[in-house]
């Protein structure tokens, strides 16, 4: 009875406890976990925090409306579910429940190459959803493409390539408590698919890492080769790179840390989003995630100009508590926050979230 269970969850905190005492503990290490000592992992949340709200009352609104676009595809809400490896480690229905709940609520979710269920059978799942294929470059340029000519043929409507993740950051939680990202949950995508490599090699003064975590910006241009997808580079951090990943064909760019889970230490998402929209908005779209965990925290990253707001953890918070229906109630939740904060800040569209909603906290 996941529908009443699920009902219940008020706060996407809710589902984060009830998804704790559900888990073992190497699986909550693998969902909450970070790079070293996951100071990334706690700013990502906190930088929300650096921002306050100037909320203008009296607007005269009766109803609120969380519609926008991306890439020109119409989506019931700014909040898409990011790529997330492994899904059924929280639930056995893995992604197909995560497709099925977002596409009942209108909403885009993007896959990993890495999720259990194949990239088919998340279609078939909720055949009617918008999704985009996240995808991990494989040592073999050709198992690449063949992964894009699936997402093609499944209606996968663009290539979301992480950039951030040419080798795993050091996952020292995960390693203390025993669980390897080689989990014994297959990939779904099939038996040759694999993740971003590990440890380098040290030999005579240096570190070695495996040959295809050399990656640079060709890439692109090569993907631009192999399909008409449009190509979204996700983990970009900086002005710098969003001009460059813009100058190669991106026609969107994720501001992103992996949500710690890569470079430590890295700087967040949010405080990239007020130079790289400078800098590129207005000819690339950009997004953000990371620590997104209330209605407020969407509206300062849309007021900061992102375009959509990605949601992680709580995501599989939401999968091991009450698969595809606790999904659903954690966007519903969210929706719900969103629209409350959007009224009583006076803005009535996602295109009314402006710049002037937002003032940074004083020091
Ligand atoms: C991720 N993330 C991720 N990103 C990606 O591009 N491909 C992937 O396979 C995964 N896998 C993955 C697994 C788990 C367990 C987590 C928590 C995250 C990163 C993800 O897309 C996103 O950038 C962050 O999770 C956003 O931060 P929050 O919302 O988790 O704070
Ligand atoms: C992770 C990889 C798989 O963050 O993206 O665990």
């Amino acid at each position: 009875m996941d529908d009443l269970t699920t009902a219940g969850f008020q706060t996407l905190s809710d589902l984060e406890s009830a998804a704790r005492a559900k888990l073992t503990d190497p699986i909550w290490a693998y969902v909450q976990g970070g790079s070293g000592n996951e100071s990334t992992v706690r700013d990502n949340v906190d930088a929300f925090r650096q921002w306050h709200l100037r909320p203008r009352p009296l607007a005269g609104i009766d109803a609120v409306d969380l519609r926008t676009s991306v890439l020109g595809e119409t989506v019931s809400s700014p909040v898409y579910v990011c790529p997330m490896a492994y899904q059924a480690l929280l639930h056995p229905e893995g992604e197909a429940a995560t497709a099925r709940a977002a596409a009942a609520a209108g909403q885009l979710a993007v896959y990993s190459t890495l999720s259990s269920r194949s990239l088919e059978e998340i279609a078939a799942a909720a055949p009617q959803g918008r999704r985009w294929f996240q995808l991990y470059l494989q040592p073999e340029f050709s198992a690449s493409e063949q992964l894009i000519r699936r997402a093609e043929r499944s209606g996968y409507s663009a290539l979301v390539l992480t950039v951030d993740a040419p080798v795993l950051g050091p996952r020292d939680r995960q390693t203390h408590d025993g669980v390897a990202i080689r989990s014994p949950v297959p990939i779904g995508n099939g038996p040759g698919v694999v993740p971003p490599a590990r440890a380098p090699a040290f030999q005579d003064g240096r570190y070695a890492f495996p040959p295809d975590a050399c990656v640079d910006w060709t890439v692109l241009e090569r993907l631009s080769r192999v399909t008409s997808l449009p190509l979204v580079v996700k983990g970009v951090l900086t002005a710098e790179d969003a001009a460059k990943a813009g100058d190669l064909g991106a026609r969107a760019i994720v501001l992103s840390n992996h949500g710690g889970r890569q470079l430590d230490g890295a700087m967040t998402g949010l405080d990239a989003l007020p130079e790289v929209v400078r800098a590129v908005g207005a000819r690339t779209e950009v997004y953000v995630d990371g620590g997104v965990r209330r209605g407020r925290d969407v509206l300062v990253a849309l007021a900061l100009g992102a375009k959509a707001v990605g949601l992680g953890r709580p995501v599989l918070w939401a999968l091991a508590a009450g698969g595809e229906a606790g999904v659903h109630r954690l966007l519903d939740v969210l929706n719900a926050e969103v629209a409350v904060s959007m009224m009583l800040a006076g803005r009535r569209t996602v295109a009314e979230i402006d710049r002037s909603l937002v003032v940074r906290r004083p020091a």
